[in-house]
């Protein structure tokens, strides 16, 4: 009911009566009144005018299911949410939790011990970012699973918007600096995948690194100068995950690759590539039918497939 009426708040840009709510929603004026003043004491800051009724002016930034959940489209993504002031890492927490239903979404204010790729470790600071991670239970082979960061990659650049591109595989980069970084962990055997836990991590209103990161990660708020409410952007990542991640399971990788290519910054760049314990230099000329990035060697081209990779410019960090 909560969900409904904060549905009805978002949709109307005028003020919405109590009387039409509990009309439309078969309820007591009372009964809204009661969740009005819930919704009210949650953080969401809703006007009420005598004789006009009431008006969503914002919604508190502490992502929460409600706020979440609001604002999705999807069939079965984020249809289950965790949300934790505090954990280690919500990929961690996926993995805990991994009975939990295909698509559930994990997501926390902090984290004391967010992982990076290569074993690296993520700074996570509380309320300034987006930590979360999606549990996903596809019925695809496991060498098909890095193309899933592929696409949580493409989805979070959508979402973005024009000024961001992806770093192959899977950094989201505005300028020269990282805005976004994506860990793709799963459990498996030979031929068969129990679980992905993909985590996304975004600095949303950071105002500053610590001075070693300062020339290779950049917020959104420093790129623009304004607050991003947190959950909205949660719920465009994952509105815009879906569609792609179930054309994904049907057709493949190759329906998204013209869109991937477009997005990626790699592309014509001199790189170096740290690829099964060997330094490769060349040129990133073109992305592969299942993701690869394909390289421009003096020994010829290799593709080399997203995993335990990583990837820099000659010239610095894209
Ligand atoms: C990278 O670029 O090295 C990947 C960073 C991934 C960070 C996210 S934050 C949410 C999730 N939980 C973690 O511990 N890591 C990922």
């Amino acid at each position: 009911m909560r969900n409904k009426i904060l549905n009805i708040l978002k949709n109307t840009e005028s003020y919405v009566s109590g009387e039409e709510m509990s009309r439309t929603l078969n309820i007591s004026r009372a009964a809204v009144w009661k969740h009005i003043k819930r919704l009210k004491d949650d953080g969401y800051d809703i006007l009420s005018v005598t004789n006009k009724g009431y008006k969503l002016k914002s919604i508190p930034d502490i992502p929460s299911s409600d706020t979440i959940a609001s604002g999705l489209n999807t069939e079965f993504t984020a249809r289950n949410i965790k949300c934790m002031s505090v954990i280690d890492s919500t990929n961690e927490e996926a993995k805990r939790c991994a009975a939990m239903p295909d698509g559930s979404l994990f997501i926390a204010e902090v984290q004391s011990a967010g992982k990076g790729r290569l074993g690296r470790s993520w700074e996570s600071p509380n309320g300034a970012g987006i930590w979360m991670s999606l549990l996903l239970k596809p019925d695809i082979p496991p060498r098909d699973i890095s193309q899933i960061t592929l696409i949580a990659g493409m989805a979070v650049c959508r979402v973005l918007g024009n000024g961001a591109g992806i770093k192959w595989p899977n950094d989201i980069v505005i300028g020269s600096r990282k805005v976004c970084g994506i860990l793709t962990e799963m459990s498996a055997e030979i031929d068969r995948v129990n679980y992905v836990v993909c985590g996304i991590g975004i600095n949303v209103n950071t105002a500053e690194f610590p001075a070693e990161l300062q020339d290779k990660a950049t917020s959104l708020f420093i790129e623009t100068g304004k607050t991003y409410n947190r959950s909205e952007l949660v719920c465009a990542i994952m509105n815009e995950f879906e569609p792609l991640y179930k054309l994904f399971k049907k057709e493949g990788f190759s329906p998204l690759l013209e869109e991937y290519r477009n997005s990626c910054i790699t592309i014509g760049r001199e790189i170096r590539v740290i690829y099964r314990r060997e330094a490769l230099i060349g040129k990133a000329v073109d992305i592969a039918e299942d993701g690869g990035l394909i390289i421009e060697t003096e020994n010829g081209r290799v593709n080399v497939t997203s995993g335990d990779v990583s990837v820099r410019g000659i010239y610095g960090y894209i």
